[in-house]
């Protein structure tokens, strides 16, 4: 997407949550460059277990996982959706470079600062892989990444990107991803599990308040890029995790009554108004397996870490 038009939709979309009750504000739009880096803060914080849990996933299971992906020997385009900094995948890149497998990859991701951190770090890591960076939204690039070469697909969409959608956007998500897809192709998706609702909430409320940040951040971007004059100090993080939906939100409250002015539109807050900013959906492997069965998938395993608090569910396409 060019600079221009991505304007025109981060404006149009963040007046149209704010214009509705309650407020909203889209969580792709966190990921600027202060973004990023404070999402890999979190990752490495000790209260988010997430990370630490995936990435044993992608240690612990490599050999599992590369045969899977590996499947008939071959060539494949290795396509990754909110790839971040690669911080788990680059375990199996390593693994099929390594192993002389025949695979390019395709990093897609909305953030332009996280795909140009990409450039600079994969190719000294492994100067023989082929990497084609996609920036834009999932399907918008998909639909272009499917044609890079004829070679069949596996896509990855790790840690915690299919959990910031609610469950009917996950269905929505899955439908629109097997339409990209063709039979025999293979994706791997993190689900965060449900566990001790007090270790979720934690890892959302941590100790450092990055996660707060995080969220701020999005009313700085909105300040930068769409001539915003939100006052940062006016709002508050708060996270809510309800065990019997398994939904994790983060919102910020206005503290005290505010008019915001973004370019030439005012919103009006209300005192203890608040805006939601992020969901981190939890869910157990039967919501998993029936996720995959209802929308063209089928399941072959979940990889679990040792706790058995998050799960990679590969499926293939049929
Ligand atoms: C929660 S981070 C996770 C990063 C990585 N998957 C991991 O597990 O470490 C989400 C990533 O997906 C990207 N992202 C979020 N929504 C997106 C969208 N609709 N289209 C493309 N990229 C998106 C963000 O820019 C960010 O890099």
């Amino acid at each position: 997407m060019v600079n221009g038009d991505f304007v025109v939709k981060f404006y149009n979309e963040v007046i149209a949550g704010l214009s509705q009750y309650p407020k909203r504000l889209p969580s792709k739009y966190f990921y600027d460059a202060t973004g990023d880096n404070l999402f890999q803060q979190i990752m490495h914080s000790p209260d988010y277990y997430v990370t630490r849990c995936e990435l044993e996933i992608f240690t612990t299971q490599l050999p599992e996982m590369t045969k899977l992906v590996i499947k008939d020997g071959s060539p494949f385009d290795l396509i990754e959706l909110g790839p971040g900094d690669c911080y788990k995948s680059i375990h199996l890149m390593k693994e099929l470079t390594r192993l002389e497998t025949d695979f390019n990859y395709l990093p897609i991701d909305i953030s332009g600062a996280v795909l140009d951190q990409i450039n600079t770090t994969l190719p000294p890591l492994l100067p023989n892989m082929p990497v084609q960076c996609m920036n834009g939204e999932y399907f918008q690039m998909l639909s272009k990444a499917k044609w890079y070469s004829s070679n069949r697909k596996v896509v990855l969409c790790l840690g915690g990107n299919i959990g910031n959608m609610t469950v009917e956007e996950s269905h929505t998500f899955c439908k629109a991803l097997h339409k990209h897809l063709n039979p025999g192709d293979l994706v791997i998706i993190g689900f965060d599990l449900v566990k001790n609702p007090n270790v979720i909430r934690t890892a959302y409320y941590d100790r450092e308040g990055i996660t707060s940040l995080f969220n701020l951040n999005l009313l700085e971007r909105i300040n930068q890029e769409l001539e915003g004059n939100f006052n940062l100090n006016d709002f508050e993080h708060y996270c809510s995790y309800e065990p019997e939906t398994g939904a994790c939100k983060s919102f910020l409250v206005c503290l005290a009554d505010r008019i915001v002015r973004i370019r030439n539109k005012e919103i009006i807050f209300k005192k203890d108004e608040y805006i939601w900013m992020e969901i981190s959906q939890k869910y157990n492997p039967g919501q998993i397996s029936e996720m995959a069965l209802s929308n063209g998938f089928k399941p072959i395993g979940n990889l679990m870490d040792s706790k058995r608090w998050f799960a990679d569910a590969c499926w293939e396409v049929i």
